[in-house]
């Protein structure tokens, strides 16, 4: 049993008496800090479930003798203004409940040295968004200290040194590989890919502010437009490994179960993360990877390390974080990640109707797209143009073909020229920066749609496609922009008389000082133009 973390890494957040009742509680007469031991040295935060099915019971049994705090309404009231946004007690508590309060300090601390500047929606488990400046970045990527992090537990702390993969279930022979094994380009073939991952709660804030649904503040964390990101992949095609390392899946396999060294709580019960991707996907080669680095860098704990799935154009839920089982099996996993959540319901399909089994799986993709510059709600003072930037991706394989703005909300849409789009790829996004032709001021909606390789296009409007746990959403992206066409005598003039009185015509709401117009010049437009008619 390995405890070295607590002693490196007190915890300073809890006083004394705290620190007594947690770790000197005892649960059927065994301390509770020996019940989940954390069983490899090396593998910090690691506590194996899934192949400990006593364990799960005691734990599920520890946990309903304990009350949580309940979910926060996010929904029906505005967010909070902080940063992070959400504080997940009931999280922490489940961890703390079970004697794992350090795990929830570890993943804390890793957020502050990776991930210093992000828009934290949830500090635990940490879920964290790209700024809007970050995510258009220098170039195609997203940098490593601004990639959006999605997680369902704590994070990990794995020696990559004592790491090893464990492969079985359907294949010829059961394996287990050491990171230097897989990472021996002698054994194994190696790949970089671009590839854009994408939480399918991104942009879900658009779908709450006109009709809310699911609330559970971790499923369902309130995402912006940043819950997407772009990086350079190396690792080894898992198909190759399983080729070369296992002699191939048993005719029988049809899905590849990936367990991260996470622990996660659904209603009560205690598990590893585990989702799965088909045999098909993983048959595609480059498509899913065995990652052990990002950017050029190896990844970052909160990425994963040491070793991660990509999965590419599916949803980010399938590309698992610290993987460290692999199972051959022949239907999807019985993960609740993978088989409970990440579903699509139609319209009629609410709380009154939801089922696990009447949601569809969200696997592949669709395309989206996001106007990240200017933000909502901005005034633009331009001279009959108004730059626009943003993102525009398509999963499963499609790419970005074209991208559209329209400054009237969805009449007239202008195609951004292909010179400025970033590089297409197979499986990442594209960049595109335009400026969009405006003669028209006052408030305007702005919207984005995109087309794909497959001629796929988004619906206009959220409400096309509101479900119930509010996914994917991939109805064309609205901004509001007020604007001020300095091109324009009348407001070039207003402009000047602002600058001459040395004020600005910002913020919008603040009255104007001086008289706008000259009782003379009143008069005589009155006079040109009489106020009521004369008989
Ligand atoms: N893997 C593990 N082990 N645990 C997790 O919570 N989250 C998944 C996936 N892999 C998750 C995981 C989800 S929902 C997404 S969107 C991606 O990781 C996010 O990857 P990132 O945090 O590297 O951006």
């Amino acid at each position: 049993m390995s405890h070295h973390r607590r002693h490196h890494h007190p915890h300073p957040h809890l006083d004394q008496q705290q620190h007594r009742s947690v770790y000197e509680e005892r649960f059927q007469g065994i301390p509770v800090k020996e019940l989940f031991p954390e069983e490899k040295t090396g593998w910090v935060g690691y506590v194996e479930w899934e192949n400990a099915p006593e364990r799960k019971r005691i734990a599920s049994e520890l946990l309903k003798t304990k009350k949580f705090t309940p979910i926060p309404e996010f929904q029906f009231v505005p967010l909070p203004d902080t940063n992070p946004i959400l504080i997940g007690h009931r999280w922490k508590e489940y961890h703390e409940a079970l004697g794992l309060k350090s795990i929830v300090d570890f993943s804390w601390e890793i957020v502050q040295k990776e991930k210093h500047d992000m828009l934290h929606v949830l500090d635990f488990p940490y879920n964290g968004e790209t700024r809007p400046e970050h995510l258009l970045g220098d170039g195609k990527v997203t940098q490593n200290r601004h990639h959006f992090v999605r997680n369902h537990g704590g994070v990990p702390d794995i020696d990559p040194d004592v790491f090893e993969l464990e492969i079985g279930g359907l294949v010829k022979n059961p394996v287990k590989l050491s990171l230097r094994d897989l990472q021996d380009p002698s054994l194994f073939p190696q790949a970089e890919v671009t590839v854009t991952l994408q939480c399918s709660g991104t942009r879900r804030r658009e779908q709450i502010n006109v009709y809310p649904g699911d609330g559970d503040e971790l499923i369902n964390a309130p995402w912006g437009e940043g819950a997407i990101g772009t990086a350079v992949y190396r690792g080894v095609p898992l198909k190759k490994v399983l080729k070369r390392a296992c002699g191939g899946v048993l005719p029988e396999c049809k899905h590849l179960e990936f367990i991260g060294a996470d622990t996660y709580f659904k209603k009560g019960e205690v598990y590893n993360y585990a989702v799965s991707a088909p045999w098909r996907k993983v048959r595609a080669n480059e498509e899913v990877l065995l990652a052990w680095e990002m950017n050029g860098e190896p990844l970052p704990k909160l990425h994963g390390a040491p070793l991660r799935v990509v999965v590419t154009g599916y949803i980010g839920a399938r590309s698992c974080k610290w993987v460290y089982r692999i199972n051959a099996l022949s239907e999807p996993s019985f993960g609740p990640v993978q088989r409970q959540e990440y579903l699509y319901y139609s319209q009629q399909i609410g709380k009154q109707n939801a089922l696990v089994s009447n949601g569809f799986s969200i696997q592949a993709m669709p395309v989206s797209s996001a106007i990240m510059k200017p933000s909502d709600g901005q005034v633009i003072i331009h001279d009959g143009k108004i730059n626009l930037q943003g993102w525009a991706y398509s999963g499963g394989g499609n790419w970005v073909e074209r991208v559209e703005i329209s400054p009237d909300g969805g009449h007239v849409w202008y195609a951004v020229p292909p010179e400025n789009l970033t590089k297409k790829h197979y499986h990442a996004w594209r960049l595109w920066n335009y400026d969009v032709p405006v003669d028209a001021e006052g408030w305007l909606e702005f919207c984005v749609r995109t087309w794909d390789s497959s001629n796929n296009t988004e619906p206009t409007y959220v409400r096309s496609a509101w479900n119930w746990d509010l996914h994917v959403t991939s109805s064309c992206h609205r901004i509001k922009l007020y604007s001020v066409n300095r091109s324009r005598p009348a407001t070039a003039k207003r402009l000047k008389q602002l600058e001459d009185h040395g004020d600005s015509f910002e913020p919008l709401t603040k009255p104007l000082e001086f008289t706008v117009e000259p009782f003379e010049e009143y008069e005589a437009a009155c006079k040109a133009d009489p106020r009521e008619p004369e008989d």
